[in-house]
């Protein structure tokens, strides 16, 4: 073989070797990303912490949205914003979907598409130790405190209690310590997860009182390319018993701060 033409044949294959890494040309969308908005201020499902799965977020919610865009060769890039603001960046194209512990209700359905439910939850009451509140009704003359935008603060809405609402979970569990209010209303496992960070707190439940609820990732109406995708990807989590795992690793794990 002439120089030239050895040089050139040792290219091509270099350039054979780097397609069959990348797999480009053959149509595949590796490198691509999947932009997920969620409000990382809703352990165990999403916070922020030195090092996360995604960057500086981690919880469960961080950890499904990594092996969803893996399971599809792309990568997983999270924009944080409040809650509240999810759902219209959803629309606006900002961002391709939204995992934020965010139950799939009525109301919402009305304006996006849920993928399949991958948990369920409850609402429930947290309150100080002494706390003589022992059901929903017991409410009634209470201080209440609920998160902005949260399916709690509807539930509380629903049984026509006047209450507080809070941007963040963390400002409303400070209002509670602070004897400022007598009950936060807010979603169990997350419950969970304040009253072990918090002295003199303990969790109400009232099954009878509260629905069960079901966290679904959300994406805009009619986009079933990507919802297919997704709901794949969920499917087969659900299946190996992988979302159980991550649960049951980031409901005992403690919360870094
Ligand atoms: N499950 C409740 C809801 O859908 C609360 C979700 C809050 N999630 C969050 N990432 N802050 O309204």
């Amino acid at each position: 073989m002439k120089r030239a033409t050895k040089l050139l044949a040792a290219t091509l294959a270099m350039v054979t070797a780097a397609c069959t890494l990348t797999a480009c040309g053959g149509g595949s969308s590796k490198g691509e990303a999947i932009t997920f908005g969620t409000n990382a201020e809703f352990p165990p499902f999403e916070y922020v912490t030195s090092s996360g799965v995604i960057g500086e977020f981690d919880g469960i919610d961080m950890a499904i949205a990594k092996q969803i865009a893996e399971d599809n060769g792309m990568t997983a890039k999270m924009e944080n914003m409040e809650f509240d603001s999810l759902l219209v960046a959803l629309q606006n194209g900002q961002i391709d979907a939204v995992i934020a512990g965010m139950t799939a209700t009525d109301e919402r359905r009305e304006t996006v598409d849920f993928s399949t439910p991958y948990y369920t939850a409850t609402q429930v009451m947290i309150v100080r130790e002494d706390s003589d509140i022992a059901a929903a009704a017991d409410m009634a003359d209470k201080k209440i405190c609920v998160i902005q935008g949260y399916t709690g603060e509807v539930c509380v809405q629903d049984m026509g209690y006047s209450y507080e609402a809070f941007k963040k979970g963390t400002e409303a569990v400070m209002e509670l310590v602070n004897g400022k209010c007598d009950v936060v209303v807010i979603d169990s496992a997350t419950a969970q997860k304040y009253v072990g960070d918090n002295e003199g707190l303990k969790i109400v439940e009232d099954p009878g009182a509260f629905e069960s609820e079901e966290y679904a990732i959300a994406v805009q109406k009619g986009n079933t390319e990507l919802l297919d995708k997704i709901n794949k990807s969920i499917d087969k989590m659900i299946a190996d018993g992988s979302i159980n795992e991550l649960a049951v690793k980031y409901t005992e794990e403690a919360t870094e701060e």
